[in-house]
C-alpha cells in the first residue's frame, strides 16, 4: 500500500495504535436491529454524532461482526447509549452472536421508530435508517440518518484504556 505520491505508508505498531487511541475516553453503545430471526445487537464504542442538518450519526462495525451484516439487511437500527449500571449488558453484547445466539435472552426492550430495539434502562438512544456504509480497513464506516431519539436517566458507562469507568460523584 502506498500514499498518493507512491511512497509506502509508515509502519504503525498495532500495540502502540491501541495504546494511543485507547486514551480517547468514550461512552459505550449497543447497536440493535430486528431481523427475521429476531432481535440482534453488538457492543460498539466507535460511535459519534456526525451532522445536525440533516441529522446523522456515524459508527464503525468491525468486519468480524456477525450481527452487523444482519443489521445492514434490516436497514434500520438503534444505537443504545449505555448507563453506568449496564456493564453486564455491554459484555453480553460484546460476545459474537454465533457463540451466544440468545444475547437478548431476558433483556427487556421496546421497538423504536423503524422497529429496532430500545433496550430498557439505557441512558439515551438514537434510532436510525442506514444511509451509507463505506469500506474502512478492517471496519466499515456506517452513516445513519436519525429517525427518532430519546433519553432515559442515569449517568454514562465510560470506556477508557480497555476498562470501564464512571463519572466521579457530583460531576
Ligand atoms: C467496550 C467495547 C467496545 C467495542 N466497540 C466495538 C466497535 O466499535 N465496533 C465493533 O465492531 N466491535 C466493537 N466491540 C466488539 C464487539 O462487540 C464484539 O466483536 C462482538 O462479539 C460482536 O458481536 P457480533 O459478532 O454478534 O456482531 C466492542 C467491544 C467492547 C467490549
Amino acid at each position: 500500500m502506498t500514499d498518493a505520491a507512491g511512497a509506502p505508508w509508515p509502519p504503525i505498531d498495532a500495540a502502540r495504535f491501541r495504546d494511543v487511541l485507547g486514551r480517547f475516553a468514550s461512552g459505550v453503545t449497543v447497536v440493535t436491529a430486528v431481523t427475521d430471526e429476531g432481535p440482534v445487537g453488538f457492543t460498539c464504542q466507535a460511535f459519534t454524532s456526525l451532522s445536525l442538518d440533516p441529522p446523522m450519526v456515524a459508527l464503525a462495525p468491525g468486519k468480524q461482526s456477525t450481527s452487523w451484516p444482519k443489521i445492514a439487511v434490516a436497514g434500520s437500527f438503534c444505537v443504545n447509549i449505555l448507563a453506568d449500571d449496564q456493564e453486564e449488558l455491554c459484555r453480553r453484547f460484546a460476545t459474537p452472536a454465533n457463540e451466544r445466539p440468545d444475547k437478548f435472552g431476558d433483556v427487556e426492550w421496546r421497538p423504536a421508530t423503524g422497529g429496532a430495539p430500545v433496550l430498557a434502562g439505557v441512558l439515551a438512544w438514537v434510532a436510525c435508517a442506514l444511509m451509507a456504509a463505506h469500506d474502512a480497513g478492517d471496519h466499515e464506516l456506517v452513516i445513519g440518518r436519525v429517525l427518532d431519539l430519546g433519553v432515559g436517566s442515569g449517568s454514562p458507562l465510560l470506556y477508557y484504556r480497555g476498562g470501564f469507568g464512571r463519572l466521579a460523584a457530583g460531576s
